[in-house]
């Protein structure tokens, strides 16, 4: 980790908020920016006691915030429900008969659940839950397709206290396994399979393998979803339809206390096995509601769409929980932006009038190579707030996205947060803050950044250095699941007395942030956080690898791609085995993994102490000049062979 991080982006262009978002925005004044900011810093107790007033409790907490960093707590003595607060509140008024969920399944097929009718669903899901043996406090995984079932489940969860631990369903059986195992899942909700691209993701298939590895797991449903046939286990598999059929629609929310365990989101780290963030409920939920109101500018008549799956945090904070909270209307759609062609988004903006569109640079970039031709051919009218998150976005890619989708007239926010934030951290306030292409711009209410070098001071001026946080936020999480050591080791141990967040930022002469990326071994490959470590130990798990290091590379689609140097045991790799270790790693840890580049090394270049040498890899992979000296390299040829394996 380099003490200064050099920045090369020397981006100059600034636009304000158009007037008349301004006049309508949640936010509208820098003064109440400020206002707020500075009240959220200097007493974080007071102004989170009076947010939290945005929340239904039923009962009020005793003390708003309880600790310092890494150990606190917020609300204690607080009794509240998510599920309540996302439904029943909103079915004493006028919300009662508004769409809560207007989802799109990939064929065309689709469904609008108002919020009388989601709160009747997860009612229901939640008594057949309890009948299935889950009480509150147990784990239960959820392995879907971006279906309202998945939603159903979460808040059916919430509404009992049980802990959802959601699985992107790009994973293999393996990482549903491994993930089962460490939370003890009791139960896992799957169906037979989802559509991607035209095609069917079988997810019940990899569900079965995966309980022959983790047998806490007692219990699964099943939604039927693509009709594909799959094997039923009796007394271990159950059919949604089925349960749901006798089951009351009355359930009472259980009264939790504020800190209860809410759900576990399993993320890569630079080290180890994959780590199990883990959210409590009121702080969460606060954070998902307050930032959705800010940032979203979330409105009774917004029709809110984000793009991403709920496998991820993006989904649970901006798909589910924020903007439901809120009384908001989420599109949930199921399948491929490029499906049947490049313009399905387009046309469900234009379908549904979507006012407020939030996607990922990688999608961004994808929508600038098809070309301008297929959002021009709708009508994007209806749109007036886009969104980014998951990765730096390109300036050129920014400007795409405000010209072509915004027309002009749409601030654009770049949110910067990540799983262990829970929620947006650091991004512009639509009616109030100038944008610049490629700043996610300042921080929110009650966040408190800074950056800093390796010893924690400052860092003077402009330059670059690592991202911290200062100060507690009631969202943050507060352990790795079943691991508290490596919580604070991994957050709280390299910057004493601050959360690091593993990115290396800048601070501009205006005070806007500019994430330049991570500076640990974390992949950011389309906006998922991969492991080089995850990687190189499913490399190794083959038998014919001694040795494997993985490193990142710029990838025009990706951001970035993955490369592995893999140097085998006995006779010298071919194509052949090249395929085979790629179907290697997409089975141990799912295709979101799958390598880009695979190079045969006879073996890896390492230094005199016995360190592979990564940045000399990663300009390998870049196919970057060498600059750096090589003095230390074990043995000249090692770099010699690994160039002339250049595909
Ligand atoms: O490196 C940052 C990048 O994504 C990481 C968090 O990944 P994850 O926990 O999977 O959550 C992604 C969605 C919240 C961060 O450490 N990142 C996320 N948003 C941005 C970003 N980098 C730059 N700009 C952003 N807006």
């Amino acid at each position: 980790m380099s003490e200064a991080i050099e920045s090369v982006l020397n981006e100059t262009r600034k636009f304000p908020p158009p007037s008349d978002f301004a006049a309508q925005a949640n936010i509208s004044s820098e003064e109440q920016y400020q206002q707020m900011w500075t009240r959220a810093k200097e007493d974080p107790a007071g102004f989170w006691g009076d947010m939290a007033a945005n929340l239904d409790w039923f009962k009020k907490w005793d003390t708003v915030l309880d600790g310092a960093m890494p150990n606190t707590k917020w609300f204690v003595g607080g009794k509240i429900n998510l599920s309540y607060n996302c439904l029943d509140r909103h079915l004493l008024g006028p919300n009662k008969n508004k769409a809560a969920i207007i989802w799109e399944g990939e064929p065309g097929d689709t469904r609008v659940l108002r919020y009388q009718d989601l709160h009747r669903e997860v009612c229901k899901f939640a008594n057949v839950l309890k009948k299935l043996g889950v009480q509150t406090g147990d784990r239960v995984t959820l392995y879907m397709p971006m279906i309202p079932e998945l939603a159903i489940a979460m808040l059916a969860c919430t509404r009992i206290g049980a802990i959802h631990s959601i699985i992107f369903g790009g994973f293999s059986a393996e990482a549903v396994a491994d993930r089962n195992n460490d939370a003890q899942a009791k139960l896992i909700v799957t169906a037979d399979a989802g559509w991607r691209r035209g095609k069917e993701v079988f997810l019940k298939s990899a569900v079965d393998a995966s309980l022959e590895k983790s047998p806490s797991v007692q219990k699964v449903v099943v939604v039927r979803r693509t009709g594909s046939p799959v094997e039923m286990v009796p007394d271990r598999d159950y059919w949604w339809h089925d349960l749901m059929k006798d089951v009351s629609a009355e359930c009472d929310p259980v009264q939790l206390d504020a800190e209860h365990p809410l759900f576990i989101l399993y993320t890569s780290g630079s080290t180890g096995k994959p780590k199990g963030v883990l959210h409590t409920t009121a702080g969460y939920l606060l954070g998902a509601t307050m930032t959705s109101k800010w940032v979203f500018d979330l409105k009774d008549e917004d029709t809110y769409w984000c793009t991403a799956d709920i496998g991820w945090v993006t989904g649970h904070s901006y798909v589910v929980y924020g903007p439901l909270a809120n009384g908001a209307t989420t599109v949930m759609y199921e399948g491929a932006p490029n499906w049947p062609d490049e313009g399905r988004f387009w046309e469900l903006i234009e379908k549904y009038r979507v006012s407020i569109f939030y996607t990922a640079p990688t999608a961004i970039r994808a929508f600038v190579k098809w070309g301008d031709d297929w959002p021009n051919r709708h009508d994007l009218s209806s749109l007036r707030l886009l969104g980014t998150v998951g990765e730096p976005i390109n300036p050129e890619a920014w400007m795409w996205y405000h010209k072509i989708i915004g027309q002009e007239r749409c601030p654009i926010v770049d949110t910067w947060w990540q799983t262990e934030t829970g929620g947006i951290m650091i991004s512009p306030l639509p009616g109030i803050t100038p944008t610049k292409p490629g700043s996610c711009t300042r921080p929110l209410p009650g966040v408190v950044p800074d950056i800093v070098t390796k010893d924690g001071q400052t860092v003077p001026g402009t330059n670059g250095g690592l991202l911290v946080m200062k100060q507690p936020w009631p969202s943050m999480l507060r352990t790795l699941y079943g691991d508290h050591d490596r919580f604070v080791q991994t957050y709280f141990s390299e910057i004493p007395g601050a959360y690091f967040a593993g990115d290396g930022a800048r601070r501009d002469e205006d005070g806007y942030y500019w994430v330049m990326g991570r500076v640990d071994d974390v992949l950011n490959v389309a906006g998922h956080r991969l492991s080089t470590m995850e990687v190189e130990s499913a490399l190794v798990s083959h038998p014919r690898v001694a040795e494997a290091a993985v490193v990142g590379f710029p990838h025009d689609l990706k951001g970035e791609g993955i490369c592995c140097f893999v140097s085998l045991k006995g006779l010298d790799g071919d194509d052949a085995l090249k395929k085979e270790l790629i179907a290697h790693v997409r089975k141990q840890i799912g295709a979101l993994a799958t390598p880009d580049q695979i190079r045969f090394a006879a073996a890896l270049p390492k230094t005199r102490s016995g360190k592979i040498m990564r940045r000399l890899l990663r300009d390998i992979a870049a196919g970057r000049e060498k600059t750096q000296d090589t003095t230390t390299l074990e043995d000249y040829n090692v770099l010699a062979k690994l160039r002339e394996s250049d595909e």
